[in-house]
């Protein structure tokens, strides 16, 4: 099998593709046959070494990579060998061993059913986006009727929440990055377009006088967007560095994504009913990661750009 490793912290040079053999079967773990898995932002940030503090033993050469999308080559509780299945891997807990490889060793109860009629570029594009969009809302505690500011909607993360809160029946205001207005209108949120946090303020006070119930931070703006929340309302950072401190009441929390696998089945099911919609920008081979990297940490990127892991298999 081909992995993606990485070779030392660094640029894009560092990441190399290798021929290893196949793992063989683990007790406990079953491994999948990979098909799709996302380049998201925080894997550039860990090849760069910017989260190296996150993982003091990490060992050189690692792979990176949180979603998986594949077929199952061992049974396990609930899931049978041959099942096309999508999961997220909790990297930062056992770090170095993502899913940007042809063949990954997981934990099952990160995994949940993959519907044959979703494509491996959408399956590899969602789990950790969609997962992490829905826990943020579970700290924002929202109630149907309520209000929410989304940043960065024209991104992964925050999409994914303006989709499961609109969905809720919550009235939501979000970011679009400039020319992306339609798209983020179409998730169903009243839009403004991404500019400095002193406009974005005004807009949010003619949307809710006294301020948003909670604001969900998916662009990391941080202090200076804090207060379009009301006074004793939510704040949910994407990351705990981009968590300000606390002002007026205001409840400043920050998601940590985790896998749920019955969370994951109702995320697949909605993006298999066409309920839940995730934008790939491309589906690459293996050997276009390092442009992947470059054009993931570069941003303006409308959609994940999706490694195709069963290429040259
Ligand atoms: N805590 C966790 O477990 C967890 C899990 C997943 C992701 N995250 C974090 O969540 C964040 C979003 O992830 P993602 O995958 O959705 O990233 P993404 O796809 O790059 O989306 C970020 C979006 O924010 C926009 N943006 C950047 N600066 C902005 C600003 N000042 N005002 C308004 N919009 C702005 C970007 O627009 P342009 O592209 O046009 O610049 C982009 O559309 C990242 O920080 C990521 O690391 C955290």
């Amino acid at each position: 099998m081909k992995t993606l490793d990485v070779t030392a912290y660094g640029g894009v040079e560092v990441l190399q593709v290798v021929d290893r053999d196949d793992p063989p079967p683990v007790e406990g773990r079953v491994r999948v046959r990979m098909h799709a898995a996302a380049v998201n932002p925080a894997d550039c940030r860990i090849r760069q070494g910017l989260m190296a503090a996150r993982t003091p033993d990490l060992q050189l050469p690692f792979v990176l990579g949180f979603d998986v999308a594949g077929v199952l080559l061992d049974g396990a509780a609930g899931l049978v060998e041959g099942q096309r299945v999508v999961g997220m891997i909790p990297w930062f807990a056992d770090p170095g061993h993502g899913s940007n490889a042809q063949v990954v060793t997981v934990d099952p109860t990160w995994l949940a059913p993959l519907p044959d009629q979703v494509a491996w570029e959408i399956a590899g594009s969602f789990p950790l986006n969609s997962l992490t969009a829905s826990q943020a809302l579970e700290l924002g505690a929202l109630e149907p009727g309520q209000t929410l500011f989304v940043t960065g909607a024209s991104g992964a993360v925050g999409a994914f929440a303006v989709q499961l809160a609109t969905a809720h029946g919550v009235r939501v205001l979000a970011t679009a990055s400039a020319g992306d207005e339609d798209f983020v209108a179409g998730l169903g949120a009243q839009v403004i377009t991404r500019t400095e946090a002193a406009s974005m303020l005004t807009a949010v006070k003619e949307f809710a006088a006294e301020g948003v119930d909670a604001l969900f931070d998916a662009a990391a703006i941080g202090g200076p967007i804090l207060p379009a929340v009301k006074d004793g309302g939510a704040f949910v950072a994407p990351a705990a560095p981009a968590a300000p401190p606390t002002e007026r009441g205001v409840q400043v929390s920050a998601v940590q994504s985790r896998p749920d696998a019955a969370l994951l089945a109702r995320l697949a099911g909605e993006i298999a009913a066409g309920s839940l919609v995730s934008r790939v920008a491309d589906f690459v081979p293996l050997d276009q990661a390092r442009s992947a990297h470059e054009q993931t940490q570069a941003g303006g990127l409308r959609g994940k750009l999706v490694l195709d892991l069963s290429h040259g298999r």
